[in-house]
């Protein structure tokens, strides 16, 4: 029997072998492009349990995949085979108040969870652009995060235990329903960040924590974005920990308005606070983070009605979309897009890359979570122009060799993938050599998401080097 009726036999009619949607599964939201020979929609644990034995059997590669909504190429197919789609297995299984904990299956949306959660009064903080696309098991793969993490941490701070099918189709659970345990390895770390390389997630307990009771933000307008991010240095060191604390520069700002017109926010580089918890509290921090700001900022407004703050929300959460406005024929490139850097380092970053994108001629629109030291860098390239697209590789390239330069990492929330695999040796340098002892004990023949995080070396499936996708 071939592959297919072997695949066929396990899902049904949930394979799909036609070209138009093998196409549809070549790509994720960046650059970065590979084609799978099957794609396969797994309804339960049992389902992955038994595709990714018999994958084991006969050697053939298998991308686990999400909403494919990543920027780094992480679900994508480079070395053909299987994709095994999760976002089916998208059920909700508990939400238990009691414990703030709630257990789900890999393909439920994060905007779906929180509205779950809604009448229990709790939700699941990691917040990133595309929350109301992105899927838990991806936020989990690549450790997702997004606008509230300086407060409320990233995806790793609430996994208690992951159901994880391993290469060989065994199923283990690397935690429990406890709070603390001192025993033995942290598997759900390890797991948590390893873009599917080591192992498939099937279900995942996670804590949730009570929704604030109040609001507020404080949006400072600054002369500079390198001004911007002093004032942030000044914020954190006084001691106010914002729940979200974002940047986006005048670039950003003049795109968002070409996208809404209307849109209340001054054109300048602006930092867009959030504080939350219990009313008088956040009216104190509130009035902390303008005190502080008053030193440098040009002007500052506050919002506290939930329809006002929504609609700063909703224009920040369009930005990566939005960025495309900026010149139609050019394309953004999802390289140097997702550094970091230690925070009170961010205004350094930005100078620096703003000196880069200067050098190469290179538009660059700066945005994110400066609060948590995470910049977003928009490049754009006519990919018809080879001599423009080498630039911006240039320019890119610079841009991460300055965020490992400043003690930071190539991607702070978007994952390595395989857009940012080869900086892996540059960042880890001998770690790198753990890693892939480890890739090597858990998927010995190389078939779980071959090609990505530099993880290679001699197993099967992962050999030839692919491109990078620009
Ligand atoms: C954001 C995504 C791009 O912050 O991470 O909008
Ligand atoms: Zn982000």
């Amino acid at each position: 029997m071939d592959l297919a009726s072997d695949l066929a036999d396990i899902v049904g009619e949930r394979l799909s072998c036609s070209s138009a949607e093998l196409y549809c599964y070549s790509c994720d939201a960046s650059q970065v492009r590979g084609r799978p020979e099957y794609v396969v929609r797994p309804k339960d644990r049992d389902e992955v349990s038994r595709i990714m034995a018999l994958a084991f059997e006969k050697r053939v590669p298998v991308t686990p995949r999400g909403a494919g909504t990543g920027l780094a190429g992480g679900a994508v197919p480079l070395k053909g085979g299987i994709v095994l789609d999760l976002s089916s297995m998208d059920r909700i299984l508990e939400i238990d108040c009691s414990c703030r904990q709630v257990l789900v299956e890999p393909g439920v949306v994060r905007d779906r969870l929180n509205l779950a959660l809604l009448p229990s009064g709790l939700f699941f903080p990691p917040d990133p652009g595309s929350s109301a696309m992105c899927s838990i098991g991806g936020l989990l793969a690549n450790n997702g995060s997004g606008m509230h993490c300086v407060k409320y941490g990233t995806t790793r701070d609430y996994a208690l235990d992951l159901e994880i099918v391993l290469a060989d189709g065994s199923v283990i659970h690397t935690g429990s329903q406890v709070l603390k345990s001192s025993a033995g390895y942290d598997l759900t770390r390890l797991f948590i960040g390893s873009e599917g390389t080591l192992g498939v997630i099937t279900a995942a307990r996670l804590s949730v924590v009570p929704l604030p009771k109040a609001r507020r933000l404080v949006l400072a307008a600054f002369r500079s974005p390198e001004e911007a991010g002093l004032a942030v240095n000044r914020v954190l060191s006084a001691g106010i920990v914002p729940a979200a604390c974002e940047i986006l520069d005048r670039t950003t700002v003049e795109v968002l308005h070409r996208c809404d017109p209307h849109l209340a926010l001054p054109t300048a580089d602006l930092i867009l606070f959030e504080a939350d918890g219990e009313p008088t509290a956040v009216l104190d921090e509130a009035a902390r983070i303008e005190e502080v700001c008053l030193q440098s900022a040009i002007s500052i407004d506050t919002a506290s009605e939930a329809a006002e703050m929504e609609e700063v929300w909703a224009a920040r959460r369009l930005v990566g979309a939005a960025v495309s406005r900026l010149d139609p024929k050019k394309t953004r490139i999802y390289v140097g897009e997702d550094v970091g850097v230690p925070v009170g380092m961010m205004h350094v970053l930005i100078r620096r890359v703003q000196e880069i994108s200067e050098d190469a001629g290179i538009p660059a629109m700066k945005y994110g979570h400066i609060g948590d030291g995470n910049l977003h860098v928009a490049l754009f390239v006519d990919l018809s122009d080879e001599a423009e697209v080498e630039r911006a590789k240039l320019a890119a390239h610079r841009i991460h060799l300055a965020a490992l330069d400043l003690g930071g990492t190539v991607s702070a929330e978007h994952g390595v993938g395989r857009a940012r695999s080869s900086y892996m040796r540059l960042q880890w340098g001998g770690a790198l050599d753990v890693m892939r002892a480890i890739k090597r004990a858990l998927d010995p023949r190389g078939i779980l998401n071959p090609g990505k995080l530099d993880l290679g070396s001699g197993t099967d499936c992962d050999t030839a080097d692919a491109g990078a996708g620009l």
